[in-house]
């Protein structure tokens, strides 16, 4: 092959890496795939023994997140100095080539020493970091030149401008279901709960009159007319709750986890980390899984799943003064025919911790009678890591009941 086919050939590779990049977000791919997936394949064309990206952390300091290749597990968590390449890179918003980190002065990291070759290319701006793409080759190689330079830096402006567009579309779903939660309760309170009240007050009149001892055809029918609110107050509550369940009813359990964690951000002010797996096996490694988990719960397991889920983030939320949450929901087939499977999950933070265990409320109260109606268990305690809670929450997956969109109650 002539060099100028070869060089042809790998452009039109960034090319259409960078709108690999921009399809995979509009089909909806997790964030955390399409960074793995940057990582990927920029190691792969710019021939890098290692690729990496510098995130930006928890603190607002730059992170290497993601990496890939030779001595990747010793970069990995690597925190930027403030003075260092990265930062630097995000700053100007201009990529660098360093021709050999060996022998590069004022390097923090040991572990970066070991590498020759560099290029860092920012993603975003300083006021929006989206990450530094870090290319990296091993001492004595071929330096990157102008051209990878000029490459590998349009395809991570162009990645990271189908991040940033990505992110602004999931703040617009985000708002929708904030808004559509906030319709339900106006619901609720408006309808259901002045009904109920309104015949709180009628019932009061009835047992006044009673208690003076008058007009029993009376109390008769304030009792009728009571009763026939209370029967129109469950039918508002039944078609709330259906409003409520059926967007959902045809949607998998794993995307209605990613959406509640999703939404849980607001109340947290980060977002926690979300673990899915079945038999042992992490999802997204798995692309049958979602089916397959789909097809073993039942749509009130579904439901209760969701619900323990929303209540541990709520009360991390609300009572754990967190930094992090970590949300785990695993899986387990049936081990033998007429065996039943389980689900077990656990909520863990790293807050206060439980102050007074005996100060349960209306929260952990329904998850015990959630695990109990499944025959399954229920606890809530300090994590034995020695700082937050853990909830701890597991129900026995029995027979095979698909969750259908036709089974709306
Ligand atoms: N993650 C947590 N970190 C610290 N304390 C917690 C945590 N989760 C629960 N608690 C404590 O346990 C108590 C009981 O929780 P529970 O969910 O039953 O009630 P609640 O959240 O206060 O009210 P609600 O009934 O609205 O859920 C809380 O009031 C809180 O003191
Ligand atoms: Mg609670």
């Amino acid at each position: 092959m002539l060099p100028s086919e070869a060089d042809a050939i790998e452009r039109e590779k960034w090319l259409s890496a960078g709108s690999e990049i921009t399809t995979m977000l509009l089909q909806g791919s997790p964030e955390e795939d399409v960074l793995e997936h940057i990582v990927t394949v920029a190691r792969d064309i710019a021939d890098a023994e290692t690729a990496g990206l510098v995130l930006p952390g928890l603190r607002g300091e730059l992170v290497m997140e993601i990496v890939h290749g030779w001595n990747a597990h010793e970069l990995l968590g690597l925190v930027m100095p403030r003075e260092g390449l990265s930062w630097t890179a995000l700053r100007t918003g201009k990529a660098k080539i360093i021709p050999s980190l060996a022998k590069a002065r004022n390097l923090s990291h040991p572990e970066m020493r070991k590498f020759g070759p560099a290029l860092y290319a920012p993603m975003g701006t300083t006021e929006k970091p989206v990450g530094v793409l870090v290319l990296l080759r091993k001492v004595g190689e071929e330096s990157f030149i102008t051209k990878d330079l000029e490459r590998a830096s349009s395809f991570a402006d162009q990645a990271a401008l189908a991040l940033v567009l990505s992110e602004a579309r999931q703040a617009q779903d985000l708002s929708k279901l904030v808004e559509e939660r906030e319709r339900i309760a106006r619901d609720l309170h408006d309808l259901a709960i002045q009904q109920l009240f309104a015949t709180g007050m009628q019932l009061e009149v009835v047992r006044r009159r009673a208690a003076r001892g008058l007009d029993k055809a009376g109390l008769i029918a304030i009792l009728d007319e009571a009763l026939d609110n209370v029967d129109n107050s469950v039918r508002e509550i039944r078609s709330i709750v259906h409003s409520l369940r059926d967007p959902d009813a045809a949607t998998g359990i794993v995307e209605r986890l990613r959406r509640e964690s999703a939404l849980a951000r607001t109340g947290l002010g980060f977002a926690p980390s979300l673990v899915i797996s079945l038999d042992g096996q992490d999802l997204g490694a798995l692309d049958e899984a979602e089916d397959t988990i789909d097809s073993m719960i039942s749509k009130s397991l579904s439901d209760d799943i969701l619900a323990v889920v929303r209540e541990g983030l709520a009360n991390s939320a609300r009572h754990a003064q967190a930094q992090s949450v970590a949300v785990r929901v695993s899986f387990h087939s049936s081990p033998a025919p007429g065996e039943p499977g389980r689900v077990d999950i656990e909520v863990e933070d790293d807050g206060i911790g439980l102050k007074d265990v005996s100060g349960r409320k209306s929260g952990t109260w329904n998850l015990a009678a959630r695990a109990r109606q499944h025959g399954g268990a229920y606890a809530l305690d300090n994590s034995p890591t020695g700082r937050g809670a853990l909830l701890t929450w597991t129900a026995p997956i029995s027979g095979v009941q698909a969750i259908s969109p036709t089974t709306v109650p």
